[in-house]
This record gives C-alpha cells, structure tokens and sequence, in this order.
C-alpha cells in the first residue's frame, strides 16, 4: 500500500466551524503562511486574530468557505467570492481567492481535490466563470491552475510588495460551464 493510500482525503464547503476545526484551521494558515505565504498575510497575526478572521469569513453571505481534510484534520483551505447581488452583470462569475495546503499536506492531491469541489458548487449555483489571481512566485499553484485548465489573460506587474520587494501577479479565467450564447460587440 502507498502512503497516499493509508491517509483519508476530503473536501468540503463548511458553513460552520466548530472547536477543532477551528484550532485545525488556525494552525494550518499559520503553517502555510510560515512557509510562503500567498494569500494576504506576509507575516503570522496572533491567533485571535486569525479566529475572527476565520468567523468573519463564515458570517458573511458573498464568501463560501472550502475545506480539505487529511485523515479528518482540516489541511487547506479556499473561498469564492460572489458578486452582490447590485452586480448583475458579473453575477455569473466569481473569485477564488485565500486559497492554501498546510505544507505538511501538499502532494496528495488535496489541492485538485479542492479545485474540483469548488467547481462543483460553483457549477450547482449557476456560475459560468472562475477567476483567480496569483503572485508569479507562486509555482506550484500556477502549474496545479493551468492543469486544471484555468487559462492566463493577463498579468499585473505591481500585484504585491514583499518587505520592499515588487512581485507581479497571474490573473486566469475558467469557464467551468457553458456561457449563454454570446453577442458580439459591435464596433
Ligand atoms: C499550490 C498548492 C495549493 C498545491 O497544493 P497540493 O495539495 O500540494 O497540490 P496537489 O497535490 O493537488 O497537486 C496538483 C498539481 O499541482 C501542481 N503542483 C503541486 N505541487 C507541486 C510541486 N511541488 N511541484 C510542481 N508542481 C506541483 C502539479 O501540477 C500537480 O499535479 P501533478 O502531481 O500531476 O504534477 C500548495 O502548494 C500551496 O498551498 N502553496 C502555497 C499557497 C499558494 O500558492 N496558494 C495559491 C495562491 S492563489
């Protein structure tokens, strides 16, 4: 048997988060932020920071939260963001953002699993589009969205400043069903 065959992976939406869930959570965003980063926070905020952070994220309507799980430890974490519901014209797409394997998870396939799963949903509440931004520093994670077929339209060359450091940024598109036919611009 493989190792990857001993462990359990899940991934989920989770609308509430209980106790070790949350401690699980906490320590995987710190993990994560320890050793790269990119998803926001360049330094470790102190934990009950993190806490409403993460209850923040929960109790707001736009933002549904995704879970992976190792063995039944939360080990990753996303989120896609919707537009409100004043934004009609963009309402058929949404962000994928805030998006994590604790280091000590990576390479079991967790971070697919969880690109599928939000798809999955994305696809179950009518979404025709994903989009995503990336700091170009980030490999593993660009190499995982164009094998999931995220396509790169365009590139920002002041997306995030590292301590004193300009890094650009990736930005991608998947349309993840079929859009309703579409009406050329005239020109
Ligand atoms: C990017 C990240 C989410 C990948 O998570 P993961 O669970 O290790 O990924 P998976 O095991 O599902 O790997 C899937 C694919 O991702 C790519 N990938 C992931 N880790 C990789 C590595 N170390 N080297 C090269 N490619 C890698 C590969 O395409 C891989 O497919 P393959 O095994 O068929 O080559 C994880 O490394 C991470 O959290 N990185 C830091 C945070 C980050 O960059 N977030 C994205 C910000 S938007």
């Amino acid at each position: 048997m493989t190792d990857l065959a001993k462990h359990k992976l899940a991934a989920q939406r989770i609308e509430k988060l209980n106790h070790a869930d949350m401690t699980d959570l906490c320590d995987a965003t710190i993990a994560a932020i320890e050793k790269d980063g990119g998803f926001g926070w360049v330094t470790v905020p102190e934990r009950d920071v993190l806490e409403r952070y993460w209850k923040g994220v929960l109790a707001v309507n736009l933002r549904d939260l995704f879970v992976v799980r190792l063995d039944g430890a939360i080990a990753g974490t996303a989120q896609l963001i919707k537009f409100p519901p004043n934004n009609q014209a963009q309402s058929f797409s949404a962000q994928l953002t805030t998006f994590f394997i604790a280091p000590w998870a990576r390479g079991f396939g967790l971070g697919e699993m969880m690109i599928d799963t939000i798809e999955q949903h994305a696809k179950s509440i009518n979404l025709n589009i994903i989009n995503l931004d990336v700091r170009e520093t980030q490999f593993n994670a660009i190499k995982l969205f164009r094998k999931m077929g995220y396509v790169q339209w365009g590139m920002n060359p002041y997306y995030a400043m590292i301590d004193t450091r300009i890094i650009p940024g990736y930005f991608f598109h998947k349309i993840i069903q079929p859009l309703p036919s579409i009406t050329p611009i005239e020109t």
